[in-house]
Formats: structure tokens, C-alpha cells, sequence
């Protein structure tokens, strides 16, 4: 089978309908997910920050130094996989840092911030796309909020990580309809989630278990190549 290395062919049509369903929300610019076409294993992550934005390349910034780490102990590389995330923009904040009370222009910061749900389902039709598209076996969500777009949020990355679970994943009931909610889709996936590549740059306690999920991972996706 012939393998194409860039983003899904998404319509215009698609991206036209995130952007309008997300109207309003601080979001800006708007990134394709990129890997490998098909590709057995998709990891999906959160939303792209600033860096991702600049460069039009997901996971560039810091935590894309983690998930560049993360391969090379998956023995994988990103010609192998696709790469998404559950919000193709960036969710930002702004916050006036200087100026305003000296009655200068005020200096504003924008900072990344986490998607909220409803930014979530605004592009849900993008991601649903790209599943479709892509036609993973193993889906890897990476953190909660790609972890919840998935299963839903009755269970958290950390109760889950390290561990595959099948089953289907969560897609539009109708793309069509902008007030549509998710229904859980017929097809069947290994869905294998672990912490995002940016918890542990907050949080160095758990590099070890991220290794070890690595290695988890790394031995189901052997076991499944030879199935
Ligand atoms: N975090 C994500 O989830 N996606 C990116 O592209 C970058 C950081």
C-alpha cells in the first residue's frame, strides 16, 4: 500500500464549518493535522500553541521536543504516524501587562491556554474527518482533552494511560447540523492514551511513568504488527 506523508485533504468545506461553529471563542489560526496517509498508529493531542501556529506544523514548540523523544523510544518517527488534536486553532488569552493606567497604548500578552469543550466540538467535524481519512488501527490520545474528545470525560488520562482499551470512538451524530452532540461511531479502534508531551515539562515526577508507558505501548504495537 502506497503511504503519502502530509496533512488529510481536507475540503474547504470542513475548515469553513469549524471556523464558523467557532465564531466568537479566542481562537487563531488554523492548523492541518500531518503525518503519515494512511497510518496505522494517529496521536491526537490538545490544540496548537503559538509556536505551531508560526511554523503550520503540529507539536514544533516545546512539548513537540517531548513527543519527538516520545517516538524515538516508540522506535517510530513521524513519517509513520499522523499527528492531530482535538482543536485545530489556538486557544489564546489575553492579559494587558503594561501601559493601560500610564495612559499609553496598553502592551497585551497572549498566552496558549486549554481548550474549552464547546471549542472542542466546534471542531469536532475536522477530526472526525481525519479518523475517517487516516483509518488508524491504534489511536493514541495524548492527555484529557483528547483522551474526553475520544471516550468521553467519565474517566482521566490518569487512570487510563499506559493501557489500551477497544473500542469505538466518539464522532458528530450529524456534521451538518451546528447544534449536533456525539454519538459513538460503529467502527472499532486500540485506543492507547497517554499523559500530553507538556505534563511532564510541568511536572518531571512523571517521567517515569511515561517511560514505562512508552514501553507498554512500544510492546502492544510489536504484538499487533505481528497479529
Ligand atoms: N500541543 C498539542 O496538543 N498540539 C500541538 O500541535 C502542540 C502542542
Amino acid at each position: 500500500m502506497k503511504v503519502e506523508f502530509g496533512s488529510a485533504p481536507v475540503t474547504e468545506k470542513i475548515i469553513q464549518a469549524c471556523l464558523r461553529r467557532s465564531e466568537g471563542y479566542d481562537l487563531e489560526g488554523f492548523l492541518l493535522g500531518q503525518g503519515a496517509i494512511p497510518a496505522k498508529i494517529m496521536f491526537v493531542g490538545e490544540a496548537p500553541g503559538a509556536t505551531e501556529i508560526v511554523e503550520g506544523r503540529p507539536f514544533t514548540g516545546q512539548a513537540g521536543k517531548v513527543l519527538e523523544q516520545y517516538l524515538e523510544k516508540l522506535g517510530l518517527t513521524r513519517q509513520d504516524i499522523y499527528i492531530s488534536s482535538a482543536v485545530r486553532s489556538r486557544p489564546f488569552k489575553d492579559k494587558v501587562v503594561a501601559g493601560a493606567s500610564e495612559g499609553t497604548i496598553p502592551r497585551i500578552s497572549r498566552s496558549n491556554r486549554t481548550p474549552t469543550k464547546n471549542e472542542v466540538l466546534a471542531h469536532a467535524p475536522i477530526l472526525d474527518f481525519e479518523i475517517e481519512y487516516v483509518q488508524p488501527q491504534v489511536i493514541v490520545p495524548m492527555g484529557n482533552i483528547g483522551l474526553h474528545r475520544l471516550i468521553g470525560s467519565h474517566e482521566t488520562i490518569s487512570s487510563l494511560h499506559g493501557k489500551a482499551i477497544e473500542g469505538p470512538v466518539l464522532q458528530l451524530e450529524d456534521p451538518e447540523d451546528p447544534i449536533s452532540g456525539y454519538v459513538f461511531g460503529e467502527r472499532s479502534y486500540s485506543i492507547f492514551p497517554l499523559y500530553h508531551p507538556a505534563a511532564v515539562i510541568y511536572n518531571r515526577s512523571l517521567e517515569e511513568v511515561i517511560d514505562r508507558d512508552l514501553t507498554a505501548l512500544r510492546n502492544f504495537l510489536a504484538v499487533k504488527n505481528n497479529s
